[in-house]
């Protein structure tokens, strides 16, 4: 069972709504996911209130650096992924969590590139490699940025970011009003009313986009029985 770390030290770079689109597409293909919110402003937690019972999703809330290794020992067995969204701040947790995690995940503002704050948990994932020879898989995903930037454009903040030997996802998060939706409706953008939620089918490509993208980097193998059911099969119990 992957733990996968959402992490930039700047605050509102997408990381909460990140971590709630994996979540829930994840859920959505049958996994079990188990979402670690350490963010001080549970955005995740209130989320599930509002939502009720989510198939495939549980939410553990107040996670501390203490309590982290705890929460993942206890839960490893009901859990497909892993999922821990950190607070938009330099803390404790943050060496804790990435020292935990299979894969950590930097959202970084598509365009503005304002990447400092993914910069210090670069810098930090390099200490660990240099320091201790701990090597963790890390990539670098663009959140937030505008549909009408170009593929092309979009390709060349991609380069700029490999030349300097930073690994990029290919799906970069759109800055989509149905991402929002979901933070005050409840549920997952597969419940939202499309009448009522504009491009939530390009909404929903984007998720799914990012997700199976995350699932070809960490594969899980699925149980048969739900294989051949589908999504929404398991209970997260
Ligand atoms: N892809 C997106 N489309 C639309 N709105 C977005 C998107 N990503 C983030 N936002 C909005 O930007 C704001 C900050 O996003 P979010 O809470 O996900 O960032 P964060 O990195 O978790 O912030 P913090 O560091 O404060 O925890 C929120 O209002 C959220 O709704
Ligand atoms: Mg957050």
């Amino acid at each position: 069972m992957p733990v996968i770390t959402f992490a930039n030290t700047k605050g509102g770079a997408g990381k909460t709504t990140a971590v709630l689109l994996l979540a829930t597409e994840l859920a959505n293909k049958g996994y079990r996911v188990t979402v670690l919110d350490a963010d001080p402003q549970h955005w995740i937690t209130r989320w599930h209130e509002v939502s009720g019972h989510v198939p495939n999703v549980q939410v553990i809330d107040f996670v501390t650096s203490a309590s982290l290794p705890q929460h993942i020992s206890e839960n490893k067995h009901n859990t497909d992924y892993f999922i821990v969204d950190l607070p938009g701040a330099r803390n404790p947790l943050l060496a804790t969590a990435i020292g935990l995690s299979d894969h950590v995940l930097i959202p970084i503002q598509g365009c503005a590139m304002d990447a400092r704050g993914g910069a210090q948990v670069l810098e930090l994932l390099q200490y660990l490699d240099e320091k201790a020879g701990i090597k963790i898989g890390h990539s670098v995903v663009l959140t937030r940025v505008n549909s009408m930037v170009t593929t092309r454009a979009l390709a060349l903040v991609k380069s700029l970011l490999s030349e300097r030997q930073v690994p990029v996802l290919d799906t970069a998060i759109i800055e989509r009003s149905a991402f929002r939706d979901i933070f005050d409706v409840g549920g997952t953008l597969h419940s939202l009313d499309p009448a009522r939620v504009s491009n939530l089918d390009r909404a929903k490509e984007n998720a799914l986009c990012f997700a199976e993208e995350i699932m070809r980097k960490l594969p899980v193998r699925l149980p048969a029985a739900a294989r051949m059911t589908g999504p929404f099969v398991r209970s997260a119990a």
